[in-house]
């Protein structure tokens, strides 16, 4: 049985998506252990609660840098017995310090098809820039931001009456999907890394 932490800043549908996975059994050989939260007000946090889940605030005005915030995280996570660390709409860029504690263990999920429109506006400079094709990548997290190997990606057509919303509304159903296939191909030991490539053995 592995162990899965999530960190998530906002409204936390992604976690209700693996919460739901591992209840119905499409995430099996896993349970979540804790969810942490940059913010207080996180729907996130109540989602966890819900089901029994250890949650925690951990709040950026006590420390003094980044990396400070990162090793409380990272000193709650090794607590818990953490496996893996799932970044669901986690609105910081870790460190360094934070990515070495967990090598090749903490995921992440994007609403973009990456390489392009990383960072925390990627819906809006999709449909900004005008591509007909939009979707979501769910990549292991290195030392930069969203540039890890992906493992997922699924894609979808851009409507031209699309707003950043709506765009964004579709986009998170992939997510709801994608993130638990992600999450079990792992379990299974289903996914190689070979330098920047993720081999997945379905
Ligand atoms: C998702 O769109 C994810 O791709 C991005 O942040 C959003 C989080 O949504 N990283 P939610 O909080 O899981 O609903």
């Amino acid at each position: 049985m592995k162990n899965i932490s999530v960190l998530a800043s906002g409204n936390g549908t992604n976690l209700q998506a693996i919460l739901d996975a591992i209840e119905s059994g499409r995430i099996r050989g896993a349970r979540l252990v804790l969810v942490i939260s940059d913010n207080k007000e996180a729907f996130a946090l109540e989602r966890a609660k819900k089901h029994g889940i250890p949650a925690i605030h951990i709040d950026p005005k006590n420390y003094a840098s980044r990396e400070d915030f990162d090793r409380e995280a990272v000193a709650r996570l090794r607590e818990a017995g953490t496996d893996l660390v799932v970044l669901a709409g986690f609105m910081r860029v870790v460190t360094p310090y934070f990515v070495r504690s967990f090598p090749r263990r903490i995921m992440n999920i994007h609403p973009a098809l990456l390489p392009c429109f990383p960072g925390a506006h990627a819906v809006e400079d999709a449909l900004e820039y005008g591509v007909k094709v939009a979707g979501c990548t769910v990549h292991f997290v290195d030392e930069g931001v969203d540039t890890g190997p992906i493992i997922l990606q699924e894609a979808l057509p851009v409507r031209e009456d699309d707003t950043p919303e709506t765009l964004r509304e579709r986009i998170h159903v992939l997510e709801h999907r994608l993130y638990p296939r992600a999450i079990s191909l792992w379990l299974q030991n289903k996914i190689t890394i070979l330098g920047r490539r993720c081999l997945i053995d379905e």
